[in-house]
């Protein structure tokens, strides 16, 4: 058995990790233009002038700029997402390296903001509406097929700072302008497109190391999310008027969580945990309705949501196609009293004891992957699509300019058996695109030297480098596996 014929096999990135290009092309600014670069100790900042004059930072990286200030460049600060890896000027020559691996699936994401550079007009610019039209024909060329993930964490910075983003209802038709010029301009070029990615991270995040949010910030989160549940669905309507060929996705960041120990009030947490982090978004997007525990959710947190029967309506006409979501890493959860925290990714937990840790802290764990795959399968019967996974380690320049990773082989390896496992346990699995499939900048320190790539892209994290690009040895091990269809993974 294992992966079926026409599985495709690829990998991810998105816009603002790796186009750089920030003010080129008519592009207006994101809040991560103005993020600052971290590290595992370091954390990074958002930016500003205030409306005095004065200087400020950030440190919440979701946290909503101060009245009246503007989101600026600081002296002492390095803002990687910039400079990203170039793939703006250099996407020719990125494509036909995923090419040469064989990719027969290419994820990458429109920003916004080059498309619609605050948000609220209504006509598009046409420079971006240009530069995606060639990235995706030059995918054509090698037979690799796009698939698009419409927002990937870039909202336009005005949204943000004039309408309080997605707080504020009206960035539902703003979404469905920019997505709608989207599907008609890219028509027959593009049929795979993802919604939000990671949409439940809003709600999930807010619960990190148990530091539990206010009532407040789950009642912004909550309102947040249920006017992205309607953007989406409204799209994904959209998107099989446009096209009945279309395939519209959600994308959850899929993390399972185990039980600490088998104490019944870790078994009842533990189901609580996937509800909040993980079901809930997938329950209202698959199933077209909000689910029976949302209210016990809502009550937890004082929560009172603006929702419309028309928006239920909406909801329901509007559920996806398949079942896409990033896997890294699971995560234990327990009522007793625990002191070694880990986590990643918007989530946290206690550290498993049976696995091992990347070294920002990200559990290991290909059968959790298994694990996640059936469980959801289950849960829906849709198509499903690993959209992310990999592993983010440091690598070796070495002077004869290869790269041996061995350690990303290993990974790629035994999560490639748990998927092969679970297609056949009987899941629907149609595809796979790796994260970081070339280096890019780290979402969550804002490194380069956090690696994801078979590609080596030779770019510090001071930002300095040649930004010329290497094969590393996974390149060709990915090869070999993509030209076998999965069944050579030695
Ligand atoms: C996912 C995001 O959550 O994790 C990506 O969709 C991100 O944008 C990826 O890059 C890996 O996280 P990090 O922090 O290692 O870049």
């Amino acid at each position: 058995m294992g992966f079926p014929k026409n599985f495709m096999f690829g990998g991810a990135t998105s816009a603002i990790q790796c186009e750089g290009a920030y003010n080129e092309g008519g592009r207006g600014l994101t809040r991560m233009d103005i993020m600052s670069a971290g590290s595992l100790t370091q954390p990074r900042y958002v930016t500003y002038i205030d409306q005095d004059g004065n200087p400020g930072k950030l440190d919440g990286l979701f946290a909503p700029l101060p009245k009246g200030a503007k989101g600026a460049c600081l002296d002492g600060y390095t803002y990687p997402m910039q400079t990203g890896i170039d793939f703006y000027h250099r996407y020719k020559e990125d494509i036909a390296l995923m090419a040469e691996m064989g990719f027969k699936i290419f994820r990458m994401s429109i920003s916004w903001c080059r498309l619609y550079p605050n948000g609220d007009e209504y006509e598009p610019n046409v420079e971006g509406v240009e530069f995606y039209r060639n990235v995706f024909k030059e995918c054509k060329k090698y037979n690799i097929e796009p698939l698009v993930t419409l927002l990937h964490g870039d909202t336009p910075l005005y949204l943000e700072c004039e309408y309080d983003g997605w707080n504020n209802r009206q960035l539902i038709d703003f979404y469905v302008r920019y997505v709608t010029t989207c599907f008609k301009e890219y028509k027959g070029l593009v049929k795979y497109w993802l919604t939000f990615n990671e949409i439940n991270n809003i709600v999930m995040m807010a619960d990190m190391f148990g530091q539990k949010a206010d009532d407040k910030t789950f009642q912004s989160g909550y309102q947040q999310l249920h006017y992205q549940f309607v953007a989406s669905a409204k799209a994904v309507q959209i998107a099989h008027e446009i096209d009945s060929n279309n395939m519209v996705g959600c994308m959850i960041c899929g993390i399972p969580f185990y039980p600490a120990t088998c104490d019944p009030e870790d078994i009842l947490l533990n189901r609580y945990t996937w509800e909040k982090g993980i079901l809930y978004s997938g329950d209202v997007m698959c199933k077209g309705e909000y689910p029976s525990y949302s209210k016990r959710l809502w009550k937890e947190h004082d929560v009172h949501l603006d929702i419309t029967g028309q928006d239920l309506d909406i909801l329901k006409n509007g559920t996806v196609d398949m079942y896409t979501f990033s896997y890294y890493m699971t995560n234990n959860v327990t009522t007793h009293e625990a002191t070694d925290l880990v986590g990643g990714n918007m989530s946290a937990g206690v550290r498993n004891p049976y696995l091992t840790y990347s070294e920002w802290g990200w559990a290991l764990d290909p059968k959790g992957l298994s694990y996640y795959l059936e469980t959801i399968y289950d849960r829906y019967h849709l198509p499903m699509m690993v959209v992310e996974n990999g592993l983010g380690a440091k690598d070796v320049l070495e002077e004869d300019k290869s790269i041996h990773d061995p350690y990303r082989i290993d990974y790629f390896r035994t999560h490639f058996k748990a998927m092969s496992d679970s297609i056949d346990n009987g899941v629907d699995l149609i595809g796979y695109t790796s994260w970081g499939c070339i280096d890019l900048v780290s979402g969550g320190t804002g490194q380069m030297s956090k690696r994801y790539g078979f590609i080596y892209v030779d770019k510090n994290d001071d930002g300095t480098g040649t930004y010329n690009r290497y094969k590393k040895d996974s390149f060709y091990w990915y090869k070999k596996v993509i030209a076998s269809n999965g069944e050579n993974l030695d």
